[in-house]
């Protein structure tokens, strides 16, 4: 079905070497798509390009650390030199961090900070260069829940997912008058190496799992393909009239309030 859309097409997708990322880099190079993953991971990046390609589809692996404007622009540079046309861009690279504001150096903000919003805006910022000027093109960016209420002991991640809530409505005002779309996606608790990482933190990972699962309200964790189809959606012609949309992918995390004892209004 998705060949339809993005077959032949130029597609970057950042942060693509696990989880969400390479569910998306899997599905855009399924549906025929020219796929570019930029990444910091370049083994894991390298061998799942390899692995798309033995089975016939367009893949290549760029290093590309999305904090660092050089790595961002040279990978744009080189996909205009390569490919010409740039079609869909996918900024969905991010960092964990589970640590209180009293114990997060200015450092460790900074680093925060640097991958999950200001990497967005490089990313970004690239992407509506190019697009605008064709005036054609469609920006997916991935945000989290954090943007909008969060935990303790989150500060410096929530805080860039709020800012990275922000710039996809603010770039959507700024593309388009071009024709170019800017969304963003709100996972939630999704199945990934991430959450695998902060899982392994607790003394029993398995029941934390559980528990991370148990919030959403269709009490299991989601798959990355679940949120790449989204991405897919976002991306496609399909979506035509959606810009400066944030659409979630939580199964119902989002929906609720924490309950209390039972109401008996109808006693
Ligand atoms: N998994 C979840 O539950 C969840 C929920 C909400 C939002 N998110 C967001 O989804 C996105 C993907 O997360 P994931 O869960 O798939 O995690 P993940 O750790 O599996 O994937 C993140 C990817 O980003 C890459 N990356 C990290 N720093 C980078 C940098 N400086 N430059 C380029 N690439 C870099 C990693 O190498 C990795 O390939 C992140 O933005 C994350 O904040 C995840």
């Amino acid at each position: 079905m998705w060949s339809e859309y993005f077959s032949g097409k130029t597609v970057i997708v950042g942060g693509g070497s696990t989880g969400i990322g390479a569910a998306a880099v899997a599905g855009f190079a399924h549906a025929g798509a020219n796929v570019v993953v930029a990444d910091v991971a370049d083994e894991i990046g390298a061998a799942l390009a390899q692995s798309l390609n033995d089975e016939g589809h367009h893949v290549t692996y760029r290093h590309c650390d999305v904090s660092r404007e050089e790595d961002v622009d040279g990978v744009f540079s080189w996909v205009e030199g390569t490919f010409g046309a740039l079609d869909v861009v996918y900024a969905n690279a991010g960092i964990e961090w589970t640590k209180d504001v009293r114990h997060t150096s200015l450092q460790e903000w900074r680093h925060v900070l640097d991958v999950n919003l200001t990497g967005t805006f490089l990313i970004t910022r690239a992407a509506m260069i190019t697009m605008c000027d064709r005036k054609a093109g469609s920006i997916v960016v991935t945000s989290s829940p954090h943007a909008l209420a969060t935990v303790p002991d989150a500060g410096a991640y929530a805080a860039s997912k709020g800012g990275v809530h922000a710039l996809v409505r603010s770039l959507s005002l700024e593309g388009a008058p071009y024709g170019v779309r800017v969304n963003g996606i709100v996972p939630g608790t999704i199945d990934t190496p991430m959450v695998r990482r902060e899982a392994q933190a607790a003394a029993d990972p398995e029941r934390q799992l559980e528990l991370m699962a148990a919030t959403h309200p269709l009490n299991r964790l989601g798959k990355p393909s679940e949120v790449a189809n989204l991405a897919l959606f976002l991306a496609s012609p399909l979506a035509d009239f959606m810009t400066g949309s944030l659409v979630s992918v939580d199964g119902g995390l989002m929906a609720g309030l924490p309950s209390g004892p039972p109401l008996s209004y109808n006693n």
